[in-house]
C-alpha cells in the first residue's frame, strides 16, 4: 500500500490534497476487514465506526496509540499512524452514515434492558442509544457482543479505560443490567 503511494509520490503522480484522499482512502479501505464496507460491521465482536463521531473517533485512536487505553487489536493497528493520519481517518469514517444493525434478542431480556438504560444510561446515551452526549458514541444497532467486552473491559481493574464517567455508570450497575442495556441498545433501528 505504503509502495503504491511512494511510487505515485516519486512519478508526481499525485499532490496536495489529492495525495492526502488517496492516502487516507487507501488507509481506509485497510479497515473494512474488520470493520466492514464502510465501516459498517458484520458483527459481532467488531463494532461499526462509520459515522461515528469525529472527535470521538480521533480521541480514541490516539489513546491507543499513546497507550492510554486498553484494547485487544487497536493499539497494534495505530501505532505506525501519524496524529494527521489518525485525524483523516477519523475525518473520513465520521463522513459516512451511521448505520444501526438492529439484532433479536428475547423479549423479556429486552424488557429488562430498557429498564437499566432508563434507570442508568439514557442520561448520557438517550432510550435507544441514538442521542447520544458529547463525549459518547451512538449505540443504537452497535454490536451487543462488542458492547459486552468493551463492558468488560470498563469492570476490569487492570485495564485502562480513561473515561471516568462512563467507568462510574458501569461500577454502578449490576453487571446482568448493563448486559441486557446493551442487548436493548443493539436491538434498536433509526
Ligand atoms: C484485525 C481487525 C481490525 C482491523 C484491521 C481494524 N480494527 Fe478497529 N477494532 C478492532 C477491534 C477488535 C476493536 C475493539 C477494540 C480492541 O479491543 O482492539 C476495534 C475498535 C475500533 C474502534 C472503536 C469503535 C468504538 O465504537 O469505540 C475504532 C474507532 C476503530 N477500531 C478504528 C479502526 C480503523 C480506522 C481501522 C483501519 C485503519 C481499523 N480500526 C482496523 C479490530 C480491527
Ligand atoms: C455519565 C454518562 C454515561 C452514562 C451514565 C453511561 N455512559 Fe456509556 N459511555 C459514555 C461515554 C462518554 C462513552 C465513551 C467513553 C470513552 O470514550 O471511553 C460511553 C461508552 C459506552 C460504551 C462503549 C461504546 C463503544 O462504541 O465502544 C458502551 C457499550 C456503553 N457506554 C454502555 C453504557 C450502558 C449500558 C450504560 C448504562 C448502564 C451507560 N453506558 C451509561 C457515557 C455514559
Amino acid at each position: 500500500m505504503r509502495n503504491v503511494l511512494m511510487t505515485a509520490i516519486l512519478t508526481g503522480a499525485l499532490s496536495g490534497p489529492a495525495l492526502a484522499q488517496t492516502n487516507i482512502e487507501t488507509l481506509a479501505r485497510t479497515c473494512n476487514g474488520c470493520h466492514g464496507l464502510g465501516g459498517v460491521s458484520v458483527g459481532s465482536s467488531m463494532p461499526s465506526i462509520g459515522g461515528l463521531p469525529r472527535a470521538y473517533l480521533a480521541r480514541v485512536m490516539k489513546e491507543w496509540k499513546y497507550g492510554q487505553r486498553a484494547a485487544v487489536t487497536m493499539n497494534r493497528i495505530v501505532r505506525g499512524f501519524s496524529d494527521d493520519e489518525i485525524d483523516a481517518l477519523a475525518t473520513w469514517f465520521a463522513a459516512q452514515p451511521w448505520t444501526p444493525v438492529p439484532q433479536q434478542a428475547p423479549a423479556e431480556l429486552l424488557a429488562l434492558g430498557k429498564r437499566a438504560v432508563w434507570t442508568t444510561c439514557t442520561d448520557c446515551h438517550g432510550m435507544t442509544g441514538g442521542d447520544p452526549d458529547r463525549d459518547a458514541p451512538p449505540l443504537d444497532g452497535q454490536w451487543s457482543k462488542y458492547m459486552e467486552l468493551e463492558l468488560e473491559k470498563y469492570r476490569s481493574p487492570d485495564l485502562a479505560m480513561p473515561h471516568r464517567q462512563m467507568g462510574k455508570a458501569v461500577d454502578e450497575v449490576k453487571p446482568e443490567d448493563a448486559s441486557a442495556a446493551v442487548h436493548w441498545f443493539g436491538a434498536q433501528k433509526r
